[in-house]
C-alpha cells in the first residue's frame, strides 16, 4: 500500500543568540544551522524511516530543491512535489542561551499547492491506501474529502490547530492525531472531547506522559520511554509517521503505537527536525 501525505516542507533556519531580540533591536547571531522541517516533511520522513512507502504531495520554490533531494535521500517518493515560483516555506528560529525560542514561519509555496495537482496525484491512489494531512498547506479539506471518496483511509494530524479545518475534515477522517494542547483546543471549539467525536480511532499524545488511543469506547494508555530530552521538535510528527507506517504494514494498533513510542523517544534525544528522525532499526534497537 501507499501512504499519500499532503503536507508542508520547510527549511528550518536555527540561529543561536545571546538573548531573544526585542522590538527595534538588531542582534548578531552566533551560529546558523539549517535543517529540513515542516510537519508534513517530518511525517513523510518518519513514514519512510519506518519502512513505509510514502508519496509526499507538496510544493517548494526553486531554492528549495535541496529539501526535495533530502526527502528523497530518506526514502520519500518526491514525484508529486512541485516547484513553484516564489519562496519555499521556511522558519526563522531564534534560540537564546536559556533555550527559550522565538519562531517566525513563512508558509510560502506550502499554501499555494494547486488543487488540480492534488486531484491528479490522488487519482493514482488505490482503495485501502492511507491519506495523511495536517494544517500547514492549502486544500487539505478538499483533499481529505476526495481521498475518502476514493476509498482511502484518512488520517488527520490536526496541527497547528485550526477550528474550521478540523470541523470540516472530521466527518471524512478515520484516524485523528492530536497532542494534549490541540485536544483541549478541539474541546473548546466543538464542546466535545476527542472520545465523543464518532471517529473510529483517536490518538492523543501527552509528551513525556506517553499517549492514549481511543477506540471502541475504550482508552488504551501507552507510557512514554524515559529519556533526557534534548530537542522535542518533531516528536509528535515522528510518532504520527511511525503509527501510519505500522498501520499501512497491517500491524495492529498496539504494535504500531509501541514502535512509534520508541521512535519518538529516541527523536527527543537528538537535536533537529526531519534530519533527526530515527530509522526503524535504530528505533527497534533503542532501549531507554
Ligand atoms: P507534539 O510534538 O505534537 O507536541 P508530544 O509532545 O505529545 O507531541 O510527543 C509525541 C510523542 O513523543 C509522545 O506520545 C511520546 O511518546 C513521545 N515523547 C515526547 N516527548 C517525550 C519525552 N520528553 N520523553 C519521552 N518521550 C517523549
Ligand atoms: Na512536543
Amino acid at each position: 500500500m501507499t501512504i499519500w501525505n499532503l503536507g508542508s516542507i520547510n527549511a528550518d533556519h536555527v540561529y543561536a543568540l545571546p538573548h531573544l531580540p526585542g522590538p527595534g533591536e538588531t542582534l548578531a547571531a552566533r551560529s546558523l544551522t539549517t535543517g529540513l522541517g515542516g510537519k508534513g516533511a517530518n511525517m513523510s520522513v518518519a513514514c519512510a524511516r519506518a519502512g513505509g512507502q510514502i508519496r509526499h504531495i507538496g510544493a517548494v520554490g526553486a531554492e528549495g530543491a535541496w529539501m526535495v533531494d533530502r526527502l528523497r535521500s530518506y526514502g520519500v517518493d518526491t514525484s508529486a512535489i512541485l516547484t513553484l515560483d516564489g519562496a519555499s516555506g521556511h522558519a526563522i528560529i531564534a534560540v537564546d542561551d536559556a533555550a527559550e525560542n522565538m519562531i517566525l514561519v513563512f508558509p510560502g509555496t506550502n499554501r499555494r499547492i494547486p488543487r488540480a495537482h492534488i486531484d491528479a496525484t490522488l487519482a493514482a491512489a488505490k482503495a485501502g491506501d492511507l491519506f495523511l494531512t495536517q494544517n500547514e498547506t492549502n486544500h487539505q479539506v478538499e483533499a481529505a474529502f476526495s481521498a475518502k471518496l476514493r476509498g482511502l483511509r484518512v488520517a488527520y494530524a490536526a496541527a497547528p490547530f485550526d477550528a474550521a479545518a478540523v470541523q470540516a475534515i472530521l466527518p471524512h477522517a478515520d484516524l485523528l492525531l492530536l497532542n494534549e494542547v490541540e485536544a483541549e483546543q478541539l474541546r473548546q471549539a466543538t464542546g466535545q472531547g476527542p472520545a465523543s467525536l464518532g471517529l473510529s480511532d483517536v490518538i492523543v499524545t501527552l509528551g513525556a506522559e506517553g499517549s492514549v488511543w481511543l477506540h471502541g469506547g475504550q482508552e488504551h494508555r501507552v507510557p512514554a520511554l524515559r529519556v533526557t530530552p534534548v530537542d522535542t521538535t518533531g516528536a509528535g510528527d515522528t510518532f504520527t509517521g511511525y503509527v501510519l507506517a505500522g498501520l499501512d504494514e497491517g500491524r495492529p494498533m498496539p504494535d504500531a503505537l509501541a514502535l512509534a513510542t520508541r521512535a519518538s523517544a529516541l527523536k527527543v534525544t537528538r537535536p533537529g527536525a526531519a534530519d533527526a528522525i530515527p530509522t526503524r532499526l535504530e528505533a527497534e534497537a533503542f532501549h531507554a
